[in-house]
Order: C-alpha cells, then sequence, then structure tokens
C-alpha cells in the first residue's frame, strides 16, 4: 500500500515539476518561436514603434497560446485593442465614413446571396470592406461560418506587423480599396496633374519646397481618422435641387436605387438603412459642411475663386450626366412596365434595381436581362467616373471613360429597346 502511494505522489511530482519546467521556466516566449515560424512577421514587429516600447506579440495576442496544439487559444485582436493606447485615433475613426464599411456592405440585398468567401472570407467585396467595428452579431455569423480572420480595420492603412505612421501617410496605401471598376479614385488621382507631381516629388525631380497633394491632404488632413465627402459614394443627397428637370431626374434616380417606391413615390424601408450608414448627406448643411473643410483644403494651395469653381463644375456635370442617365433609367423602366421584360424574381418592384449588382439572387441568378444590366454599368462604372474624374481633375477619366460611355450606354439601351419592342411575342 505504502509503496503504490509513494509511487502516486511520486508520479504527481513527475508531471508538475514537468509543467513547470515547460510552461513557467523555459517557456519558449511568442516572439522566439515566432522567430523561426513565421520569421518576416516577427522583423516585422520587431522594426515597429511597438517592439521597442515593449508593446509585445502577447499585449495584442493574449498568453494563453504557447504552441501548435493549442492555436485557437490565441486572440485574433478586433479595433477594441488599439483603442486601449490610441484612444483618439480610434474615436475619430468610429465616427467617420470608414467605420460604416461592414455594415454598409451587409445592407445591401445582393450581399446575402454571394459566396462567403467573398464576405466573410475577405476575398471580394469582404477584402475592402473590412473596415469598420463590427457588432457582436456580425462576429458571430462570421465565426458560425467558419472564418477566423479580418477582425481589425486598423491594419488597414498601416499594415501589421510594423504599424507604420510613414506607410499610412503614403498614398499607396489607399490604392488596394480605391480602384477599379465603381470607384478608381487611385487610377485617376495618380494620372492626375496633383498625382504625377507627387510622384515626380518622390522620385527627387521637383524643387525641395515645391508640393502636391496626397489622398491624406485631402481626406484625413492633419492627423485626423474621420472621413467623409459632402456627395459620398452614390451621388446623390437631400434636399432635392431646386431646378425642375434636375429634381425629376434625381427622383427617378432615387427610385432605381430602391429608397423611393417606384409606385408612389413614397420612401421605402431601404431609406433606413441607407440613413443608418451615413451613405448620403440628409441637409443641405451637412453637405455644405464638408464641401466647405474641403475647400479649405484647395486653398492651402490655390486660390478661393479658382478652387470653388473647379468644385462647382464638378457638380454641374453630376446634374448633366443625371440627365442622361434618368432618361436611360426610363425607358428601361417602361420595357417593365409593358411587360417586354420580366421582372427578376426578388425585385420587389418591376422597376431597375441599383442595389442588386448585376445578380438578382434567388433560383435566377443571373436572369438580369441585358438591357437592365448595360444601364447598371451605366450607372455604377460609367457616371461614377463622370463625376469621380472631375472631382479628381482628371479630364481623360471625366470624358472618355466617363462622360462618352454614358453617352454610348444610352445610345445602346434606346436600339435594344426598339429592338426588344419590335420582337416581343404578344
Ligand atoms: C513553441 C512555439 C510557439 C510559441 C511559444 C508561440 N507560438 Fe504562436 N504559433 C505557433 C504555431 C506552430 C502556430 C500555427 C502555425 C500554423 O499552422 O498556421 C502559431 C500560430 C499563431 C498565431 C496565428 C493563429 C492563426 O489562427 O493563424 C498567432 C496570432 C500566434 N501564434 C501568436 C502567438 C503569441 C502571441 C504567442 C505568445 C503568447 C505565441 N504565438 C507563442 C507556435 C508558437
Ligand atoms: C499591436 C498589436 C499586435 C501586436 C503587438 C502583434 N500582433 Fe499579431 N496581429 C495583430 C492583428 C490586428 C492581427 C490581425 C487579426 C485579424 O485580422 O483578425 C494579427 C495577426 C497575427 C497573425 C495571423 C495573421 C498572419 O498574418 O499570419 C499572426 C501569426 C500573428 N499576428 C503573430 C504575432 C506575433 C508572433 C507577434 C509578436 C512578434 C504579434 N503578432 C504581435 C496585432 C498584433
Ligand atoms: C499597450 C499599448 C498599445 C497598444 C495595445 C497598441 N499600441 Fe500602437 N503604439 C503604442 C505606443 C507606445 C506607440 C509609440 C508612440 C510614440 O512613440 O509616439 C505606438 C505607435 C503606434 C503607431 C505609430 C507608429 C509610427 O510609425 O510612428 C501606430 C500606427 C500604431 N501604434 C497603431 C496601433 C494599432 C493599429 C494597434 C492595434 C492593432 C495598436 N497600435 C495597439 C502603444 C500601443
Ligand atoms: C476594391 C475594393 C472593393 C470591393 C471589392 C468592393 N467594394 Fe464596395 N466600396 C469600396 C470603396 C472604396 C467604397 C467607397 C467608394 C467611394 O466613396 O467612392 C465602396 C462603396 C460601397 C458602398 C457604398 C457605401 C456608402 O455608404 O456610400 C456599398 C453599399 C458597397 N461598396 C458595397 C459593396 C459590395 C456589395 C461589394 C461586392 C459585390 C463591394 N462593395 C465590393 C471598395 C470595394
Ligand atoms: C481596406 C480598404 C480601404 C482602404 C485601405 C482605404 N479605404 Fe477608404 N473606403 C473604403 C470603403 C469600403 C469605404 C466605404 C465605406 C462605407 O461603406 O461606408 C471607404 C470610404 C472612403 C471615403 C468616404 C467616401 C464617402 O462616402 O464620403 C474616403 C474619403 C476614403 N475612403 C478615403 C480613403 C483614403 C484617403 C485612404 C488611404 C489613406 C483610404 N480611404 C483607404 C475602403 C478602404
Ligand atoms: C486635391 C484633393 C484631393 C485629392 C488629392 C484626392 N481627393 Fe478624393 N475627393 C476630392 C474631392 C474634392 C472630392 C469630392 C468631394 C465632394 O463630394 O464635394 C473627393 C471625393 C472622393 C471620394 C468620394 C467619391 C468620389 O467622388 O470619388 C473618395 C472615396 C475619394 N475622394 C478618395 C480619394 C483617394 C483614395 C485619393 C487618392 C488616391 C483621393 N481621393 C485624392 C479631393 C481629393
Ligand atoms: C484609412 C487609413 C487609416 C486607417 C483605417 C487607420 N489609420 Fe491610423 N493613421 C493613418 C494615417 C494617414 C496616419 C498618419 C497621420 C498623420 O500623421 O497625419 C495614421 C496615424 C496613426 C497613428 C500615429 C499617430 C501619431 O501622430 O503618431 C496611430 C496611433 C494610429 N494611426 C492608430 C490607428 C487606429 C487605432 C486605427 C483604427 C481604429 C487606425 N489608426 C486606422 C491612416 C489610417
Ligand atoms: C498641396 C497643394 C495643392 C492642393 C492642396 C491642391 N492643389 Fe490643385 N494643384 C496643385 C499644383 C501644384 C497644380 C499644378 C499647377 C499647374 O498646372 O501649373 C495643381 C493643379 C490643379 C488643377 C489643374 C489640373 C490640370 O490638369 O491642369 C486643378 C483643377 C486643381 N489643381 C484643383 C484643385 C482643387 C479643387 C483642390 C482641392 C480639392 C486642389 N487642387 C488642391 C497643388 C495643389
Amino acid at each position: 500500500m505504502k509503496s503504490i502511494r509513494f509511487l502516486i505522489y511520486f508520479l504527481v511530482f513527475l508531471l508538475s515539476s514537468s509543467f513547470i519546467y515547460t510552461n513557467l521556466i523555459f517557456a519558449e516566449s511568442c516572439d522566439n518561436c515566432h522567430r523561426s515560424i513565421t520569421p518576416g512577421l516577427v522583423k516585422d514587429w520587431e522594426s515597429s514603434k511597438h517592439s521597442q516600447k515593449d508593446v509585445k506579440c502577447s499585449t495584442c495576442h493574449g498568453d494563453k497560446h504557447n504552441g501548435k496544439h493549442n492555436v485557437d487559444l490565441v486572440i485574433l485582436p478586433d479595433e477594441t485593442i488599439c483603442a486601449g493606447c490610441h484612444k483618439k485615433q480610434f474615436d475619430q475613426f468610429a465616427k467617420g465614413k470608414h467605420n460604416f464599411g461592414w455594415t454598409s456592405m451587409n445592407a445591401l440585398p445582393i450581399t446575402h446571396v454571394e459566396p462567403d468567401e467573398l464576405m466573410e472570407g475577405g476575398k471580394g467585396c469582404g477584402g475592402c470592406h473590412n473596415m469598420g467595428i463590427k457588432t457582436e452579431a456580425q462576429k458571430k455569423e462570421q465565426k458560425e461560418k467558419g472564418y477566423r480572420y479580418q477582425n481589425n480595420s486598423c491594419d488597414e492603412c498601416h499594415t501589421r506587423h510594423s504599424f507604420s505612421k510613414k506607410e499610412a501617410l503614403d498614398p499607396k496605401a489607399c490604392q488596394q480599396c480605391h480602384m477599379g471598376y465603381d470607384h478608381p479614385q487611385w487610377e485617376m488621382w495618380e494620372s492626375s496633374k496633383h498625382g504625377t507631381r507627387w510622384f515626380t516629388k518622390n522620385s527627387g525631380n521637383l524643387l525641395e519646397g515645391a508640393n502636391a497633394p496626397s489622398c491624406q491632404n485631402c481626406h484625413l488632413p492633419d492627423g485626423t481618422h474621420e472621413n467623409r465627402t459632402a456627395w459620398g459614394f452614390l451621388g446623390v443627397r437631400l434636399p432635392l435641387p431646386d431646378d425642375p428637370q434636375w429634381k425629376a431626374d434625381r427622383i427617378t434616380i432615387l427610385k432605381a436605387l430602391g429608397v423611393l417606391n417606384p409606385e408612389t413615390g413614397q420612401p421605402t424601408s431601404r431609406i433606413e438603412a441607407v440613413k443608418a450608414v451615413d451613405m448620403v448627406r440628409l441637409t443641405e448643411e451637412a453637405w455644405k459642411d464638408e464641401r466647405e473643410k474641403m475647400l479649405r483644403r484647395c486653398n492651402n494651395c490655390h486660390s478661393p475663386n479658382y478652387a470653388r469653381k473647379q468644385l462647382e463644375m464638378a457638380d454641374s456635370i453630376m446634374q448633366k450626366s443625371d440627365r442622361l442617365l434618368a432618361e436611360a433609367i426610363q425607358i428601361v423602366a417602361d420595357l417593365y412596365k409593358d411587360g417586354i421584360i420580366k421582372k427578376p424574381e426578388n425585385y420587389s418592384f418591376a422597376y431597375p434595381d441599383f442595389l442588386y449588382f448585376m445578380q438578382t439572387g434567388g433560383g435566377d441568378l443571373n436572369k438580369l436581362s441585358y438591357i437592365d444590366q448595360v444601364l447598371f454599368q451605366m450607372y455604377m462604372k460609367h457616371r461614377m467616373r463622370t463625376y469621380q474624374g472631375l472631382f479628381h481633375m482628371n479630364p481623360d477619366y471625366a470624358y472618355w471613360y466617363g462622360w462618352a460611355m454614358m453617352v454610348k450606354d444610352l445610345g445602346n439601351i434606346k436600339e435594344l429597346a426598339e429592338t426588344l419592342r419590335a420582337t416581343h411575342k404578344k
């Protein structure tokens, strides 16, 4: 009996000392082990201000995980970890437009029929819309679908694990997201006089004191993390304009955005979602406030008169391109009304619905009529280029990729509509 008890004591002793041995006394530090697991990452961290200031791996990731066997115990930190030490930047970010990236993406009807890889997995829409603090419900949904990463927005401009301010001040920090199909601000700025001057300066071919504005100078000035523009992405706002034709055109566009009921003209429930993510400026004051802030940026280099005139021309091209778009919407809407093209299953109304992004969901994923696809492209690609090109001082985008393409789209739509009507079997 005695010897058995002794043996048990001895075994317990052995087990606990080996526990102490491996886990407390000689436990390998995070950065030491990760120096062989993820060497590049540790180098990045070593180059950062964080490593100098004792902000360690475990400060952000917790200390529960210590090897391959318990990787699931590691914390993949969201923005609140950064807020603990950088409250000012966090609070500004939380008030800005970037904070609505995830929620606005999820507010679209189309999002819920797209593949999860592109959303929660971050390989499509979710790769750029991973901007914004997620709600508990959104985090839960992501976990349940099996996606573990993409918890942090603060590493989008000063990327992990160097977390460098210098990197975030370089306009390239914005490039991955502000490019492409519907918001090519990168391409526009890069090839405008502003951008080319910035690059020329960067390569040492401009005089020392000479200047050129970067994205950050105009949109995140003086270190602020709160961003917003007067017109926003959709290029619509309230109140409606005084000019009767522009007012009618804007109403037609708001119907195609599904925020006004096409039959009654009354607001739909979608308007609440638009308000919730700060998608449009709802008052004249809110719009003017952003506009004046922007003009103060221009006035660093240009005369107030010069700058104001430039932005007014952009507003007025918005009016003219709305005329083209509204005419095209009306043609397609009439085809729906006359039963020439069929209402996609998921649409609320027999009317174009831009927020379905060309796919209509449900069983008829690709059943959007071709003419409605041309209309969508006219809105999402070409109208965007027309006014974004003017706002970013890029003549080629404003004209050839924008305005000229809208004119072409309208021509196509007219001809397609005629053919559809002529060949329609009653
Ligand atoms: C003895 C080696 C070792 C130690 C010590 C260690 N890790 Fe790891 N860690 C790993 C391995 C192995 C992986 C898994 C790599 C893989 O297969 O993706 C990992 C993965 C991770 C991940 C990524 C998790 C994921 O889902 O991709 C993080 C974050 C991490 N470790 C942080 C830490 C932190 C913080 C510490 C210290 C508290 C630490 N590690 C200590 C070996 C170690
Ligand atoms: C200032 C906070 C911070 C510090 C310090 C930090 N990390 Fe991270 N780490 C993050 C964030 C944020 C993510 C991304 C989380 C996400 O996207 O869900 C991340 C992701 C990771 C990942 C998984 C993603 C990848 O790219 O492989 C690993 C592994 C990792 N960290 C290891 C480490 C190690 C090792 C250290 C120390 C040398 C460290 N981290 C220090 C904030 C930090
Ligand atoms: C425990 C406190 C702490 C946490 C948590 C923390 N930081 Fe820091 N961070 C610091 C300190 C300290 C500095 C250095 C400040 C200085 O030198 O002025 C710093 C500096 C920075 C800088 C500026 C670096 C430069 O090049 O000047 C950035 C960007 C930054 N942190 C981002 C983040 C992000 C993003 C997170 C979350 C993923 C985070 N930090 C989490 C303490 C922290
Ligand atoms: C390349 C990165 C990228 C991809 C991919 C992307 N977006 Fe965006 N999205 C942006 C950017 C950047 C903006 C803001 C552009 C602007 O204001 O001009 C934006 C704007 C939006 C807006 C308007 C937000 C607002 O409040 O004004 C919605 C809604 C949206 N995207 C949904 C989606 C959906 C749904 C998908 C996938 C079908 C998608 N996006 C794919 C980067 C992206
Ligand atoms: C990871 C992707 C990503 C990066 C990087 C990024 N943005 Fe954005 N940005 C977005 C998305 C997504 C939106 C739309 C947010 C929403 O849906 O509410 C947006 C919105 C904006 C807006 C507001 C437009 C409006 O509606 O008024 C501005 C201005 C802006 N970004 C500027 C910048 C600048 C400048 C940088 C670089 C310093 C930058 N962004 C980096 C994704 C990004
Ligand atoms: C010289 C100043 C300036 C620079 C540089 C600049 N922008 Fe802009 N940006 C503007 C103005 C002006 C608007 C329109 C503001 C309004 O609605 O009144 C705008 C609008 C935007 C918008 C909202 C939608 C739109 O009209 O395009 C986004 C997003 C944006 N800019 C991102 C960027 C990014 C990213 C860069 C760098 C690649 C950049 N901007 C460079 C001045 C600038
Ligand atoms: C859209 C890009 C972008 C995002 C997203 C972003 N930052 Fe920044 N951050 C910047 C820029 C640009 C600077 C440099 C500001 C300056 O000095 O003018 C910066 C600087 C910083 C600094 C250094 C401040 C200083 O003066 O030393 C900290 C700290 C920081 N950011 C924290 C955060 C935190 C926390 C988040 C997330 C809540 C965040 N950032 C998200 C662009 C971004
Ligand atoms: C940091 C200084 C700076 C800021 C800020 C700035 N610009 Fe410029 N801008 C320049 C310089 C320099 C040029 C080149 C002048 C020339 O063509 O000789 C220029 C050129 C232009 C041009 C002419 C482009 C062409 O193709 O000839 C327009 C239009 C313009 N800026 C409008 C604006 C507007 C509007 C704003 C504010 C939204 C603004 N700029 C902000 C420095 C600036």
